[in-house]
């Protein structure tokens, strides 16, 4: 590589670790992703203008299938969607990782890293260790996409003695590993493909649907650390370096979100937590308990007649796209005087930052959006708490119930609010599939309908 081209590859890295900083806030999310874009199109400019690309056709070839279906995709792809179709991206990295690395035993010269039966050993390593993370990162996204979408169940799938067999695969990996840098055997680098797409498969399944999210960007990790192993195979810096970035920032993000959902990282690596978890824990018996429901008038009076409201949005929200009513009720509330405060819960929705994005859309304003541990004692001060299309991330049983898949995991005091109002269309479970008992708790009212009707009919009932 030349002195310009690494100088440009320097530029390109620099601009991902800018574009990285700048995502971490949704005040600056949109210079974030430019500057991602500018840095991804030197990165590609600059490879494609080196001296070893001979075949610029088969190239754009690629580019234009990958760019039209992309973009067929992500037009669109519903917002609630957004999780399977990252999984769904992640094992196409992950493919790739094994592809370029089998591209690369099969025809070493063409990489550079020495000839057929006499790979350096060191191209060797990479290029298993690239193979392996890809293959399980391949697999366990396949196996993340069709849970979230709905195809495999979203329970813990376990069988007895599957840690014992995960170790035992983990073990023959690694053992494989080392034989295959001895003897560069074909036989044994398939062998180590196919135990790695059978660990993947296995370290996914036994997690729940309430712990899914920290799986999704583990995986974002891995695919990373799969491109960054494949980047040293391809004698690639940038790939090296951009793989790094993903994997380091995957890898934060799922401690983030570990810490957030009180869970332990160490699991979440080597698959099945939220094992302690049975079957969905149903906290009585939801058909003869009673409920108390009332209008959007009802709502709207108690709304009115407090002096502090704190709004809880939830998937539900996202699902009826009611945001902008949102943002209406609370203007109108505002006019009253009346202080009004959004609560997010770090995994309210069905991604990381969803409710943030959601709410910046509709225009609400920075500095009312307040994150879990900031506003949590506010509730017992609070005199409305309006939850809307949000469940599990208010559910006592995360405090209160230790058999519950949700134990453990931090969630909004909304109940110790003076009134709480839940907007939804029914009785249902959220994405966890256990009972909430706060429906029927004596300061509850149930305000049924779709989020988007309900509260522009609760907008309508307060400008009345
Ligand atoms: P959920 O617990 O899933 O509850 C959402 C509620 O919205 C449901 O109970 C549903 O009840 C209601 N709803 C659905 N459509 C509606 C509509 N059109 N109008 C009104 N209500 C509607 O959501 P949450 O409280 O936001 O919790 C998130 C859950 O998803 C957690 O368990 C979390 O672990 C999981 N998860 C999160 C992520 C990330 S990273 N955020 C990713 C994957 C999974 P009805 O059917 O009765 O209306």
């Amino acid at each position: 590589m030349n002195d310009v081209s690494a100088l440009l590859y320097l530029v390109a890295s620099v601009l991902f670790i800018l574009a990285l900083k700048g995502l971490s806030s949704p005040a600056t999310a949109r210079r974030g992703n430019i500057l991602g874009i500018a840095g991804m199109v030197i990165a590609i400019a600059t490879t494609l203008s080196m001296p070893a690309i001979e075949n610029y056709a088969m190239i754009l070839f690629g580019i234009m299938i990958g760019g039209i279906f992309g973009t067929v995709i992500a037009r669109k792809i519903a917002m609630t969607a957004m999780p399977q179709l990252v999984a769904a991206f992640h094992s196409l990295v992950g493919l790739a990782a094994v592809l370029i690395a089998s591209a690369a035993l099969y025809a070493p010269e063409s990489y550079g890293i020495g000839n057929s039966g006499n790979i350096h050993a060191g191209s060797l390593l990479e290029m298993s260790l690239g193979a392996v993370i890809g293959a399980i990162t391949f697999t366990g996204s396949i196996i993340a996409f069709a849970k979230l979408q709905g195809i495999l169940s979203g329970k813990p799938l376990r069988f007895s003695g599957q840690n014992m067999v995960n170790a035992l695969l983990g073990l023959s990996l690694i053992l494989l590993i080392l034989l295959f840098c001895i003897t560069e055997s074909k036989f044994l680098f398939i062998l180590m493909v196919l135990l790695s797409f059978a660990l993947g498969v296995l370290l996914i399944v036994p997690i729940g649907g309430a712990d899914m999210p920290v799986v999704v960007s583990m995986l974002n990790s891995y695919s990373g650390w799969a491109a960054s192993g494949i980047g040293f195979t391809l004698g690639n810096p940038l790939l090296i370096i951009t793989g790094a970035l993903v994997g380091a920032s995957g890898a934060i993000l799922s401690y983030i979100m570990c810490k957030a959902m009180n869970r332990s990282i160490i699991n979440v690596i080597f698959g099945g937590f939220g094992a302690h978890a049975q079957a969905a824990s149903i906290v009585g018996d939801a058909s003869d308990k009673p409920v108390k429901s009332g209008s959007a008038e009802d709502a709207a009076f108690l709304l009115k007649n407090s002096s502090s409201v704190i709004i809880v949005p939830g998937y539900g929200m996202a699902v009826a796209q009611a945001q902008h009513a949102v943002r209406e009720m609370a203007e109108e509330l505002e006019k009253e005087g009346i202080k009004v405060r959004y609560a997010i819960h770090p995994v309210a929705g069905r991604m990381p930052g969803h409710m943030n994005v959601l709410l910046a859309e509709a225009n609400v304003p920075y500095d009312s959006v307040v994150e879990l541990e900031e506003i949590n004692n506010d509730f017992s001060t609070t005199d409305v708490a309006f939850v809307i299309g949000a469940n599990d991330v208010t559910n006592p049983a995360a405090k209160n119930n230790p058999s519950s898949p949700i134990f453990g995991m931090p969630v909004l005091d909304v109940g110790s609010a003076k009134t709480v109002i839940f907007v939804k269309r029914g009785m249902a479970a959220g994405y966890a599939g256990i009972e909430n008992e706060l429906f029927y708790q004596d300061n509850t009212m149930m305000l049924f309908g779709d989020a988007k009707k309900v509260t522009e009919a609760l907008v309508k009932a307060l400008k009345a």
